[in-house]
């Protein structure tokens, strides 16, 4: 089987990295094309990136040569699907410019999350929703699919089996690590042996997006926190149930969640409850199959029809470029690409 061409642009930041990884060895995806800042422009990946993921690079993508941006090239190179992880400022003008040109992109900047028919796709929560691509003119045309900010992933991830219950309050603490800001991203002096009760536009997104991609409009509250941790964000949760459930059911729930799982980057089962008391932990952000997809919950609470957890997301991974990939995989599956 031909893979389908793709370009990674952004491919030397935290979640640039992350594709790179995830994309070395996929079954229906080859990097054609990769791009980073002008700096950066013909120097071989492996001499210029910082590496940070907690394993070896792979060895395919060391030597593979960072291009200037040019859709035109990478168009007369054969790539079909465009993977962003660009800043939010830069995604703001790459990204119309890719659709208009045709491309299909993927994106992880919030620059077009907002659009009415730019879906924010998590596939195993929202999956009719891609169908928004038609809104945006596909097939004749290229389109833009979003997937939402990192900490919305998880949560969305873990509210999405408990939406048949009726959601009528969110309340949300994270303990999001460094790496969700990206590279080089704070200063050590401000995060070392200290923690950072704000985060810049983060509580408003996911406010904002949960109701998006769920379509429904509960009262969501947030607090966002930045903690030293290198990779993995917590969340400590509560909602509040239209209806008074048993944590049983909450469980049965989350273990019966994972429609997708016929898609390469999907897990089994993409929600894992642990009754261990100290679960979730960062700690645990890359485990699982395929590594970072599974989103863990734990310390679950019953108080009347209030329900409480806690759930860890790896923000890199399942809640950035793995996200992504998943996303380009079921348009791939539901509109017959190969
Ligand atoms: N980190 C997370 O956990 C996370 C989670 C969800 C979504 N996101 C979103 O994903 C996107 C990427 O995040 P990140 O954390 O990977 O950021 P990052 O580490 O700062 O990486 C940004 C990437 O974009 C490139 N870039 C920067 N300015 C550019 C320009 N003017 N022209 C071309 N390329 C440019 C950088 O190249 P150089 O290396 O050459 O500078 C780098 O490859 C952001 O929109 C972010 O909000 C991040």
């Amino acid at each position: 089987m031909n893979k389908i061409k793709v370009a990674v642009i952004g491919a030397t930041g935290a979640v640039g990295q992350v594709f790179m990884w995830m994309l070395a060895n996929h079954p229906w995806f080859e990097v054609e094309y990769l791009t980073a800042s002008a700096a950066r422009v013909n120097q071989a990946y492996a001499s210029t990136v910082h590496w940070l993921l907690p394993f070896e690079m792979p060895h395919s993508i060391r030597d593979r040569v960072i291009s200037e941006f040019s859709a035109e090239t990478m168009k007369s190179r054969g790539v079909q699907i465009v993977f962003s992880a660009l800043p939010a400022s830069v995604a703001a003008e790459a990204e119309p410019l890719l659709r208009d040109m045709g491309f299909y992109v993927f994106s992880n900047a919030s620059a077009m999350r907002y659009f009415k028919n730019v879906p924010i796709l998590i596939p195993e929560a929202n999956i009719e929703t891609l169908e928004l691509i038609e809104d945006q003119g596909y097939p004749e045309k290229g389109f833009v699919v979003t997937n939402a900010n990192c900490v919305t992933t998880g949560l969305a991830m873990a509210i999405a089996p408990l939406k048949k219950f009726g959601i009528k309050e969110i309340s949300v603490c994270s303990y999001q690590s460094v790496s969700g800001a990206g590279y080089p991203g704070l200063s050590s002096f401000d995060i070392t042996d200290n923690c950072i009760p704000y985060i810049g536009g983060e509580e408003e997104k996911i406010e904002k997006e949960i109701k998006k991609i769920l379509s429904m409009d509960p009262i969501v509250d947030a607090y966002c926190v930045r903690v030293p941790v290198m990779f993995g964000h917590l969340e400590a949760v509560w909602v509040t149930l239209e209806q008074d459930v048993s944590t049983e059911s909450i469980i049965d729930a989350w273990d019966k969640f994972g429609s997708v799982s016929h898609l390469p980057s999907t897990p089994g089962h993409p929600v894992l409850y642990d009754s261990e008391p100290t679960s979730p932990q960062p700690k645990q952000a890359f485990w699982g199959t395929p590594k970072g997809m599974v989103v863990y919950t734990g310390r679950l609470k019953k108080r009347g029809n209030r329900i409480g957890f806690v759930l860890l997301v790896n923000n890199v991974v399942k809640g950035a470029a793995g996200g992504s990939i998943q996303n380009a995989e079921a348009f791939v599956e539901k509109y017959g690409l190969i």
